[in-house]
């Protein structure tokens, strides 16, 4: 079987747990690390959720924390959609002996080692903002050759959420997804017009009910109370994107980031008439099979 070897950039958020289940229930992903970014609440609240979740799994993968701010604008956190902790409210029911290690080397550390030692291209899949992503990519550009692909939740085709045009993830650092999308890096991005798309019915919460194991008894708390404010469970897409691609549509297309303040800040542009006449540099998916997705998030949480 072909194996993905794969780093997670996340900021967990309730979905960003559900992307770690799916790409630790997919044994063709070889998980080297999750790294924590600030976003849906801050980095110390996101950096215990990934080591929660790492431990709850047993992952062996390196746990490392990431940019505790954007590049340059404000950190808006998520709690009303995320809860307070950033857990749906439930990560003090776990002690903390249930934490997995932390790394001693920070986020940008941790990626570039583990890309610069990989024999083969190694995978991206950012879920949070992409603050740490443009810190390495600027930082350390030697690593561009190492990467397969960044497989990105984030953005959107004329649709937003953060602003009626603008997504969270790219609202919250627009210098960093800027930085990004003109790194010349291969970039797949799932935006709000296919992940909206990415939604549970009662069919698979009362499926995962029906499991009685640690992990779905948390995954149900902690989307019933997601799913009562933000349906779309965004970032298992960003995992899936990579391992199963024909889940969706997509087309390869030249899209910028607005860095502007204000209600367009964070905008990703795809240029789907090429007014720009520029070269593709990212693979945008425009539409996802919505029951293999089910399929896929009930499958992740049957351990
Ligand atoms: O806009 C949705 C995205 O912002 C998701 O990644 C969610 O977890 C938040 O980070
Ligand atoms: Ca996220």
């Amino acid at each position: 079987m072909k194996k993905y070897p794969l780093i997670i950039d996340c900021d967990p958020g309730i979905d960003d747990v559900l992307a770690v289940l799916v790409a630790h229930s997919k044994p063709e992903f070889d998980i080297k690390a999750i790294c924590s970014v600030s976003g849906n609440v801050g980095i110390d609240l996101t950096t215990h959720n990934a080591r929660l979740m790492a431990g709850l799994l047993g992952l062996d993968c390196i746990i490392a924390k990431g940019a505790e701010k954007p590049l340059i604008k404000n950190v808006l956190p998520a709690t009303e959609v995320h809860g307070l902790d950033g857990f749906g409210g439930y990560s003090s029911t776990f002690s903390d002996d249930k934490l997995s290690k932390l790394s001693d080397l920070s986020a940008i550390e941790v990626q570039r080692k583990i890309l610069m030692e990989s024999n083969e291209p190694v995978y991206i899949a950012a879920t949070g903002p992409l603050t740490n992503i443009a810190l390495l990519l600027s930082v350390h550009p030697e690593v561009k050759s190492k990467i397969a692909a960044i497989s990105i939740m984030g953005g959107g085709i004329n649709i937003g959420n953060a602003t009626p045009f603008s997504e969270f993830n790219y609202f919250t650092d627009p210098e960093a997804a800027y930085i990004v999308f003109n790194s010349g890096v291969k970039l797949m991005m799932c935006g709000l017009n296919v992940t909206l798309k990415a939604t549970l019915t009662d069919m698979e919460l009362n499926k995962m009910r029906e499991f009685h194991n640690t992990i779905s008894d948390i995954t149900v708390k902690i989307l019933s109370s997601y799913a009562a404010n933000d349906a779309g469970i965004h970032d298992p897409c960003a995992i899936l994107a990579i391992s199963d691609t024909d889940m969706f549509e997509y087309k390869d297309q030249y899209v910028q980031i607005d860095t502007r303040a204000g209600i367009t800040q964070g905008m990703s542009y795809v240029d789907e008439i090429h007014n720009l006449d520029k070269k593709p540099n990212c693979r945008v998916f425009y539409d996802i099979d919505r029951e293999s997705f089910r399929k896929a998030i009930v499958k992740a949480i049957n351990i």
